[in-house]
């Protein structure tokens, strides 16, 4: 893959990581940019392309770095500027990206623009948030964090108004119609591109601006401001990877995309996360046909971003209610498993940790349209630890090998426990032992993203659902120039035969793309056999 490439993203395999829980190099207990220099080998092993890095900037951490309280440094568990230019740098040299995280959307309430704004009615920085007198306003505008709040409005004793957040009554929002603001935002944006950075993860972008008689999100005067700023940023550095989190319905999100050239060139697909859980539940593949035709085709420049884990819960946001309450039901059995709307779990737990089934959703991964994304600890089954509060679950340390803290760090207490159950527990799940064991999920992975990048079809290919009598198989068909390949899944736990009308084909021969071995040969009818949740790459040509 050419790294030098502007749309490098579409062959990209990413890597979302939480420096906080993947090495200690200090040993104070928390994980730091140092640390992750000294793992850029193993990422680079694994096959990943590039890497967004959670929040590293100054901040409280009530919201784990997404309350910032100084857009222009490090924090200090993490180290400091020179240790994020060394990273840059060092991943760099290993042809690895380094995407940073771009929270505009609101600060810290303990972010100095906040403490002056909410100071007095006349400070200079009052305007650059959103005050109110009334709580009243904009009463159709859902609430996200539903567990902790009860209103978009927070009630500020200093002035006797109330200020606007999105999230957490300590997270306000800024206010986009200011001009100084936005001219600010511009700087925070040039900082990290004069330091490196290849590019941003930009949070909550739906809801910047607010205006009356609207749900305040997607609205014009948001994508006219995103509009601005690609454009300030195309400047500065073209080519610069941005990945909008829009966490809408498709008709929602395409918007973001503009023209193709003029606002976001990645976008994460939301709704068809939750749903390759809910077909492998169900073991039919009606919903994910049923969201894949309900998303348009997008402009040729731009990219899906697809995933099936973060470091939040398991948004249950984009799906119907009965979808919703199926999720629940089958991957939420506990009270505490839920937070929000949605399901505060790791993959590895989720498929009741079945290889075949981590396998069979990582194929669906690799092989939808777009680029992939990993979250850290997944590609060795890590577990999740429901003990913990919020979404600290699925934030647990990186588990490296099986000595006292995991090879993770040297302090005497850390951050947060390692996970330590006898099914998921550090001593079992390692990175260590997979090394050693050749059948391991990693060394399966390390295939997986290889074979993945074999193929220009996957990532940048003409995606196709194929249509199949038996509800059970899912096959994609990913097409781009010569290349073709085709992914079947079984999303069932019996054995399952297909037919395929692959005419278009007829007479090319079909090859398992990991091993090379002809399985049949394309025709109006080509009969093909899966075991209980297989898959199958079949290269056509
Ligand atoms: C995004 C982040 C989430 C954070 C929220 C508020 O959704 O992914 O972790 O809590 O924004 O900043």
């Amino acid at each position: 893959m050419s790294q030098d490439k502007k749309d490098w993203y579409k062959d990209a395999v990413l890597y979302e990581l939480y420096v906080r829980a993947y090495r200690d190099s200090n040993g104070d207990g928390h994980g730091d940019l140092l640390g992750v220099i000294e793992k850029l080998d193993y990422l680079k092993d694994l096959g990943v392309d590039a890497i967004w890095l959670l929040p590293l900037m100054p901040s409280p951490l009530k919201d784990d770095g997404y309350d910032v309280a100084d857009f222009y440094n490090i924090h200090k568990d993490y180290g400091q500027l020179a240790d994020f230019k060394l990273l840059v740098d060092e991943a760099h040299k290993r042809g690895l990206k380094i995407i940073a995280e771009l929270v505009l959307n609101h600060t810290s309430d303990e972010h100095p623009w906040f403490i002056e704004s909410r100071s007095s009615k006349d400070n200079p920085k009052r305007d650059w948030y959103v005050w109110s007198d009334s709580d009243k306003k904009h009463a159709d505008t859902r609430i996200i964090f539903t567990d902790s709040e009860t209103s978009n409005w927070t009630y500020d004793e200093t002035t006797g108004e109330y200020y606007w957040h999105r999230f957490f009554s300590h997270q306000p929002d800024l206010n986009y119609d200011n001009p100084e603001l936005r001219a600010e935002v511009k700087k925070i944006v040039k900082h990290w591109l004069d330091l490196g950075v290849d590019g941003f993860r930009m949070d909550a972008i739906p809801y910047l601006f607010e205006r009356e008689g609207t749900n305040n999100e997607n609205i014009k005067e948001t994508h006219d401001y995103l509009k601005e700023l690609r454009s300030y940023i195309d400047e500065i550095k073209p080519g610069t990877f941005l990945l909008g989190e829009v966490n809408q319905w498709p008709e929602d999100t395409i918007p973001y995309f503009g023209n193709g050239h003029d606002e976001m060139p990645l976008l994460f697909h939301f709704p068809i996360m939750p749903r390759l859980y809910k077909a492998v539940a169900e073991g039919k593949r009606g919903s994910i046909d049923w969201i894949m035709a309900r998303t348009p085709a997008i402009p040729e420049s731009c990219q899906w971003v697809v995933f099936l884990r973060n470091h939040d819960e398991l948004t249950l946001e984009m799906v119907t209610e009965e979808e919703r309450a199926f999720m629940y039901d089958h991957y939420a059995p506990e009270p505490r498993m839920k937070i929000n709307v949605g399901i505060r779990r790791r993959l590895a737990p989720l498929l009741g940790n079945d290889t075949r089934k981590i396998k069979l959703l990582n194929s669906m991964l690799m092989t939808l349209p777009g680029t992939p994304i990993i979250y850290y600890g997944d590609e060795i089954g890590m577990g999740d630890n429901i003990w913990l509060p919020d979404r600290n679950s699925v934030r647990t340390p990186m588990q490296w090998n099986d000595s006292p803290n995991t090879g993770f760090s040297e302090a005497d207490s850390l951050y947060a426990p390692v996970i330590a159950d006898d099914d998921f527990g550090f001593k079992k799940v390692n990175v260590a032992a997979q090394e050693a064991d050749p059948d391991s999920l990693l060394h399966w992975m390390r295939q997986l993203i290889k074979v993945r990048k074999e193929h220009s079809a996957l990532g940048r290919g003409q995606f196709e659902i194929l249509l199949s009598e038996n509800q059970a198989v899912l096959p994609f068909l990913n097409s781009h120039e010569q290349d073709v390949v085709l992914a079947l899944h079984n999303l069932s736990d019996k054995r399952q035969k297909v037919n395929l009308d692959l005419s278009r084909f007829a007479a090319q021969s079909l090859s398992d793309c990991f091993s090379g071995e002809q399985l049949a040969t394309a025709s109006q009818q080509t009969g093909l056999e899966l075991k209980p949740y297989e898959f199958i790459w079949l290269s056509i040509g």
